[in-house]
């Protein structure tokens, strides 16, 4: 053991105990849905990304159950040995019909997705101009690449479109965006943002992790909701919210994902998907295609709870995506409220500072087209009872 690295850990770990404190992860028993067992209590989750609740579709744990059976678990081996079985072409074509795409391919997860995009498609006369609020795994993938890079301010299209004039000297420009940002659930402004990426001749990346099946008729995503026919250059996105398992994957044109399968290191150096996740996360795209009432269910959801968190007179950020961030800015706010739901049954998470921004501390609520009317009157109820903790503060 090495003292001199373990004492300076030991004495890290206690300045961010008496500081920030330290994360502990909640133990949740049972299966996943729209309630979940915590501590022998049965609580209403408004805390998890199972959009269309498909985490608990009868029908994709079936079709993975037979998946292990048929198919065993593990695979011992990455996809360029003898890792490939042929439902990981079969997802990745189901994928990319999804979000009409050309082609797709599959990672362990989106955030290893989005660090082995950067790094295998661009190169040192290359740029990436990203927003500052993009999720950790582009700001991590972004900094595995030699190329320039711009942070413009958070849907500041005008500082993107000077970021834009003032690398005109690169050789390929690649504008990098969430569709919908995980804190405030906002979505891109894509429309306008690929008029730029055309106009300056500037390539776009998505990460559609929050609106893979959740935004769109077809649940195609961001680029569908706004009407975007082929302006995204590269899609990342999840199947670990909306689809219910996990995994992530890259979608877009042949010679992009052909590139990331000959270079991208977390594509090439890891195990390949387990059979049973790629067989749960193909019967989970066919559903949320063939059920769009699924999509029509999770959007009344969340108007009635936008509408009912209001009434109670909570702050609610606008928007019309199922993450409902309910700021309670300011000293321990949104923890006292969480903390007051859990113990009338509701399962939340307060946000705070470095997740968020200092002052801007919030309670993210996430709808899901499974929730019962029933649970989200109890859910609105006790936002209503918790206000009685903020009488005082
Ligand atoms: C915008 C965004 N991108 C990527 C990820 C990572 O996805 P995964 O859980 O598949 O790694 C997340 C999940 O937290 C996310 O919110």
């Amino acid at each position: 053991m090495n003292a001199t690295l373990l004492d300076r850990l030991r004495t890290e770990l206690d300045e961010r105990r008496a500081t920030v404190g330290l994360r502990r992860d909640l133990v949740v028993s049972g299966p996943q849905g729209p309630t979940l067992g915590v501590d022998g209590e049965t609580l209403v989750n408004l805390a998890a990304n199972d959009y269309l609740g498909l985490a608990g579709d009868p029908e994709v744990l079936e079709s993975a159950q037979r998946a292990l059976r048929d198919m065993g678990l593990g695979v011992t081996a990455g996809r360029v040995l003898c890792g490939t079985r042929a439902i990981h072409g079969e997802l990745e074509a189901g994928i990319a019909e999804l979000v009409g795409a050309e082609d797709a391919v599959l990672y362990s997860s989106c955030f290893d997705a989005n660090l082995g995009v950067f790094n295998a498609l661009l190169g040192p006369d290359d740029t990436v101009l990203s927003d500052a609020l993009n999720h950790a795994s582009l700001i991590d993938g972004i900094r595995l690449t030699p190329a320039r890079r711009y942070v413009f301010a958070h849907a500041d299209l005008d500082e993107l479109e000077r970021r834009l004039a003032e690398s005109a000297d690169a050789r390929t420009r690649l504008i990098v965006t969430d569709g919908v940002f995980s804190m405030d659930g906002d979505i891109a402004a894509l429309l306008r943002i690929s008029e730029l990426a055309r106009r300056y001749d500037a390539a776009l990346m998505v990460d559609d992790s929050h609106a893979t099946g959740v935004l769109g008729p077809t649940g195609a995503g961001t680029a569908e909701h706004f009407g975007l026919q082929g302006g995204v250059d590269v899609l990342t996105g999840t199947l670990g919210k909306a689809l219910g398992g996990a995994g992530g994957f890259v979608a877009g044109d042949r010679a992009v994902v052909e590139t990331l399968r000959q270079v991208s290191r977390p594509y090439i150096f890891t195990n390949a998907m387990a059979p049973p996740l790629a067989v749960a996360a193909l019967t989970a795209i066919r559903i949320a295609r063939r059920r769009p009432e699924l999509r029509e269910r999770l959007t009344a959801n969340t108007a009635w709870l936008r509408g009912a968190l209001r009434d109670q007179g909570y702050d609610v950020l606008p928007g019309e995506h199922p993450i409902i961030p309910v700021m309670l800015p300011g000293g321990s706010r949104a923890r006292d409220v969480a903390a007051a739901l859990r113990r009338d049954g509701v399962l939340v998470f307060a946000l705070s500072h470095p997740v968020v921004p200092a002052g801007e501390e919030r309670i993210r609520v996430q709808v899901s087209a499974a929730h019962t009317a029933e649970q989200l009157e109890l859910a609105a109820v006790a936002f209503g009872r918790a206000r009685a903790v903020l009488a005082g503060s």
